[in-house]
């Protein structure tokens, strides 16, 4: 599979079949973790944990005893290069079969922060179970799913805009940026709330994000995390195009409607 398959066949997965992951398998995910950059440069340590050995666990998931997390110091842009870290070795994941979920919330953190050894300048924004995926998810999941409509996403029209907020982009103007579009679109977030939105002007493809009520604790914002899984689906779309542009931050100061800020600007080369 390539990287826009990988990501159009992508779910949370909550419930695993009960087998072992081989070990050659979590070595081999926590090896690529280790090299998965972000556009930010900055390191995220990472370790696989056991339930059992690390005495850790999530009331959500049922059916493998294995997990992933990572941390980091925090520090300004923190949550999008998690994010989009984060996001790469989930993708990884599952090329070798490997099922995940992204857990924020869902989790004993102080269990989890302890088995990572977290420093009082450190941060660990998520983890996710790595296992096998069971043919059948559980009641519980099932019923989670349909609470937060996780199956759906926001039209194109909700998310893309051409020149300005005002304008939303038609699809006769997206020109070869529909499919990282569409991988934007297409991307996990926490309640799947889907805080990215776009601004496509000419060579220039500025990000934003519109805030949701409650996801914004002692500074660290947890869909700043989502902004940074949707850069990533974005940049897997444009290197299977063969796109080449560079990120930066800055702003370019378009006015933006209500709770809506700017996160990062890619130019088109
Ligand atoms: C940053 C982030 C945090 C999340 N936290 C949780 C969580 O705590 N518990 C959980 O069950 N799912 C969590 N999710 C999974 C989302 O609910 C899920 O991605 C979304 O509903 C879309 O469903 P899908 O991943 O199957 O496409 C989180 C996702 C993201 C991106």
């Amino acid at each position: 599979m390539n990287t826009s398959e990988l990501i159009r066949s992508r779910r949370s997965v909550r419930t695993f079949d009960g087998r072992s992951i081989e070990p050659d398998i979590t070595e081999n995910i926590l090896e690529y973790a280790k090299n998965a950059e972000n556009p930010y440069g900055i390191p995220i340590e990472w370790k696989i944990l056991n339930s059992e050995k690390d005495r850790v666990s999530s009331p959500v998931i049922v059916g493998t005893d294995t997990f992933i997390a990572g941390k980091m110091k925090r520090i300004p842009h923190a949550e999008e290069a998690f994010g989009y870290s984060f996001e790469k070795v989930v993708l990884f994941a599952l090329s070798l079969g490997i099922g995940t979920t992204w857990i924020a919330g869902t989790m004993p953190r102080s269990a989890f922060e302890k088995a990572m050894n977290l420093g009082a300048d450190e941060v660990m924004p998520c983890m996710s179970p790595l296992g096998y995926i069971a043919k059948k998810m559980s009641v519980r999941e099932t019923m989670m799913r349909n609470g937060i409509k996780a199956d759906t996403r926001f039209d194109f029209s909700a998310l893309f805009f051409d020149g300005s907020f005002d304008n939303t982009l038609q699809p006769g103007n997206m020109r070869d940026l529909k499919l990282p579009l569409e991988l934007v679109r297409l991307s996990p977030s926490a309640v799947n709330k889907q805080p990215w939105r776009v601004v496509v002007d000419g060579e220039k493809v500025h990000f934003y994000e519109k805030r949701s009520k409650g996801y914004v604790t002692n500074g660290w914002d947890t869909q700043k995390i989502d902004m940074g899984i949707a850069i990533c689906h974005f940049v897997c779309g444009l290197d299977e195009l063969n796109i080449k542009a560079s990120m930066t931050v800055s702003d370019p100061c378009i006015a933006c409607p209500a709770e809506t800020n700017y996160i990062a600007t890619f130019t088109i080369q």
